[in-house]
């Protein structure tokens, strides 16, 4: 027999749980590890499989779940609630009610293992077509928490002990159920319906299905699965370990694509992050969410971008960029702060200690010291002052700045907004801005400097 047709295949993705090793408020599939949720890992990597179907089972903070699910963007994908949690076994029944007739095999995987990749999924996909059922095992370094494979003497699966189930001579077993499985359908159906819950937790364990399988001589095969792609994540510890695991995947792609990563120990790459060939990431940095980097941008030391769009050949040194957009050849920090709605033309620049928030910086315009920028639309070719910045909220409202090109606003400058600084205009260093200033013209407001002579030495 063939690998099962994609049309006729279908993924029950088990998310109900709680996560009570966890010791969260947080439903332990919303946690996020590298930048997503633990079931976005999941659904993304499901994704590419072209499924018939994929139901996804939530109970504990069902409607969070069920919302992280949509935006995965899977085709096909429904949710079904299992109101209680009675056991891997009873949530898969949940999943399989929901299918459509057509569906003839079945993939159950967990909603907690964020390290499994399309090819891993696709093996189980594919793999022995005539097994009734499948599962992808594993040996780790410490099997603790797995269910244990149980072979009879010709080597054949015959069972899954879980850990809690399981006497001395079980728990010595290394290889442990991955928790992922191929089945046939309707055998599948008719073993659940055989599940009790006569075990040391009391729940309906998915895992009784392989020995109900076996007694009826239906087939079972394992897969063996680096455990690098296949370990569950049941507490903090193992999110930890999971997320070094992600990371590490994601600067090793940048690096076959072209990025020079210095300390990759120190670099942390969240998955979704794209960066362009021949750029530089400095020691200490954090690129997160979808940020984008363009080619030949230097970026680092320590900085954090969160959502950032870097464009080619831009430098960010020791800075933090939220939503911003940085533009070719411009320059920040170091000890920049970029907020959201933040857009630096072609070579402008955000220097030492400036903060900038919804705030457009025109080509070549510069800020270059102890700046705040809020709410402001600079233009091009000006010239931000050390000290200065838009007085842009009355305790009531934003209100908007507006700086022609060219203008040149002096040092320590108050320009109370809303106002208007026209082309080419200058104003005068210490001076507080009320007024529009028209183009060409000086703007100047502090009093007349007084000079007493010989007072000094008078005293
Ligand atoms: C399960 C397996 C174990 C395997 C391990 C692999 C069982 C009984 N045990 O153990 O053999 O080695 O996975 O990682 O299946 N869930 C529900 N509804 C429920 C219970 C669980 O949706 O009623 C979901 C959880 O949210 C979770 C997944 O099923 O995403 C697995 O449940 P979990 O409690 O983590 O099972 P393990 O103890 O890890
Ligand atoms: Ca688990």
């Amino acid at each position: 027999m063939t690998a099962p047709r994609r049309d006729e295949l279908a993924a029950v993705v088990l998310a109900a749980g709680m996560g009570t090793r966890f010791r969260s408020d947080v439903a332990k599939v919303m946690h996020r590890v590298a930048g997503r949720t633990m079931l976005r890992h999941v659904l993304d990597a499901l994704r590419p499989l072209g499924l018939r179907q994929v139901v996804v089972v939530v109970g504990h903070q069902a409607q969070e779940v069920a919302g992280e699910a949509a935006q995965a963007e899977v085709d096909h994908l429904v949710t079904v609630l299992q109101e209680e949690q009675l056991g891997t076994g009873h949530a898969t029944a949940q999943g399989l009610a929901l299918l459509d007739d057509a569906v003839r095999h079945v993939l159950v995987v967990p909603g907690d293992t964020p390290l499994l990749t399309p090819a891993t999924l696709e093996r189980l996909a594919d793999g022995d077509g005539e097994a009734t059922a499948t599962l992808l095992t594993t040996e780790p370094e410490d099997p603790g928490g797995y269910g244990r494979i149980i072979h009879d003497d010709a080597g054949a699966v015959v069972g899954i002990v879980e850990e809690t189930d399981a006497s001395g001579e079980e728990l010595a077993v290394r290889e442990v159920n991955a928790g992922m499985y191929r089945f046939e359908r309707a055998a599948l159906a008719a073993s659940l319906r055989q599940l009790d819950t006569d075990n040391a937790q009391g729940e309906q364990y998915l895992t009784d299905v392989v020995s109900i399988l076996v007694g009826r001589g239906e087939t079972v095969r394992a897969l063996p699965a680096p455990f690098s792609e296949v370990s569950g994540v049941n507490d903090r510890g193992e999110l930890a370990t999971a997320g070094h695991v992600l990371r590490q995947r994601a600067l090793e792609r940048l690096m076959r694509q072209g990025v020079t990563v210095i300390d990759p120990a120190t670099t942390y790459v969240d998955v979704g992050v794209t960066v362009g060939r021949d750029t530089v990431l400095l020691p200490g940095c954090l690129l997160e969410g979808d940020t984008t980097v363009g080619e030949r941008a230097t970026i680092g030391p320590y900085s954090r971008l969160v959502d950032a769009h870097v464009e080619d050949g831009a430098r960010v040194a020791q800075s933090h960029v939220i939503a911003a957009s940085i533009g070719p050849q411009a320059d920040v920090g170091p000890f920049a702060y970029l907020r959201p709605g933040t857009r630096l033309e072609r070579r402008a620049k955000a220097g030492a200690f400036v903060e900038m928030k919804n705030t457009t910086l025109g080509e070549a315009s510069k800020a270059p010291h102890l700046a705040y920028l809020g709410d402001a639309r600079v233009g091009r070719n000006v010239n931000f002052g050390a000290g200065s910045i838009t007085v842009n909220y009355d305790g009531f409202d934003k209100h908007e700045t507006v700086i022609e090109d060219g203008a040149f606003v002096g040092s320590d400058n108050m320009l109370v907004a809303p106002v208007h600084i026209g082309r080419g205009a200058v104003t005068g260093a210490g001076s507080v801005i009320t007024h529009d200033v028209p183009d060409d013209a000086l703007a100047l407001e502090r009093s007349e400097q007084r000079t007493l002579a010989g007072w000094a030495a008078r005293r």
